[in-house]
């Protein structure tokens, strides 16, 4: 797994918290579950569409983590759960099964997310747009309802009984003054350097990057009452499947890293490190923040 030479077991940041990562078979995802742990979570739940990757990602796990836990606690310490992040039904059954086997939830990374190659505008289907879409805005929004229902304690029994939550008026002001259930909490919303600035060529995967910038920041205003922070960050160009994908040759990969003032891509442990500091009591008084990692791109 990338990451694994750098990585810092030293600190004990999240002990006792119980985390959910999506689109956490691979890429970033999975470096954020193997810092989550390295930090002390006592549960991470691995949420991805592809059943079979989620498997080698807990092998994966194992083979990184092999000096601090024994594969039966690795086994103990992670859920894995096959949902396609854009079905409610599948989301809602994830966190449920979270709140079942660790009683808690403390740590929300909603990460799942899709590229696409550089097309024009003028000639792109609608169709991109939608698919990406689906998983990069639909999916957040449905991860981060479900995701902040668990925190606060009011995560129904059902996917049903959601619309009786609905229903009964809760609002933040009224839900405030339950109390701190969610004191501690923290929800950090995957966008990109493509949710900060304008990109030729990527219109619809900007587009969606921009809304899930500005969910994180209502959702900040709404859930900070609810000691839930919610923050955004932004990654620059990051060594992983999605990154290989949309640049597939040496030289496109030197532009985009040219582009950067490091001039280079992020190791996923990079971004996942800032993560961890978003997930962390080191990052209290921040809410409703956009944290750039990405190597100073303009
Ligand atoms: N890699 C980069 O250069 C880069 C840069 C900026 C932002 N990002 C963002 O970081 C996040 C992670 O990207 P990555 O590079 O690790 O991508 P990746 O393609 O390597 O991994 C994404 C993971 O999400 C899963 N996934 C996709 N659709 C899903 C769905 N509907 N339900 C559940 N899981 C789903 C995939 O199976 C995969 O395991 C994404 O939101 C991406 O937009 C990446």
């Amino acid at each position: 797994m990338s990451g694994k030479a750098g990585s810092s077991d030293a600190s004990k940041r999240l002990e006792g918290k119980v985390c959910l990562v999506t689109g956490s078979a691979g890429g970033i995802g999975l470096v954020a579950v193997q810092e989550l742990l390295l930090a002390g979570a006592r549960g991470v739940t691995l949420i991805d569409l592809r059943q079979e990757a989620l498997k080698t990602a807990q092998e994966r796990l194992n083979e990184a983590l092999a000096h601090l836990y024994t594969p039966e606690q690795i086994a103990e310490r992670t859920l894995l759960q096959n949902a396609d992040v854009s079905v409610e039904s599948d989301v809602f059954e994830a966190v449920r099964a979270t709140m079942s086997r660790y009683g808690q939830l403390d740590v929300a990374v909603v990460n799942a997310g899709l590229s696409q190659a550089p097309q024009s505008v003028l000639f792109e289907s609608v169709e991109v747009l939608d698919r990406l879409y689906r998983v990069n805005v639909r999916g957040a929004y449905i991860t981060l309802k479900f995701a902040a229902l668990a925190m606060t304690g009011l995560l129904p029994a059902t996917l049903e009984d959601t619309k009786q939550v609905n229903g009964l008026g809760c609002n933040s002001a009224n839900l405030s003054r339950e109390g701190t259930a969610g004191k501690g909490k923290s929800i950090i919303i995957v966008s990109s350097v493509a949710g900060l600035y304008g990109e030729a060529l990527l219109v619809p995967y900007v587009t969606t990057k921009w809304a899930s910038r500005g969910m994180s920041r209502s959702a900040a205003q709404e859930l900070g009452s609810m000691g839930i922070r919610v923050n955004s960050i932004h990654p620059g160009p990051t060594d992983t499947e999605m990154f290989k994908t949309a640049f597939d040759t040496q030289e496109k990969r030197d532009v985009i890293s040219g582009k950067t003032a490091l001039k280079r891509v992020a190791n996923p442990t990079e971004i996942a490190r800032a993560m961890l500091f978003l997930a962390s009591d080191d990052s209290s008084y921040m809410t409703g923040a956009s944290l750039d990692v990405h190597g100073g791109q303009v």
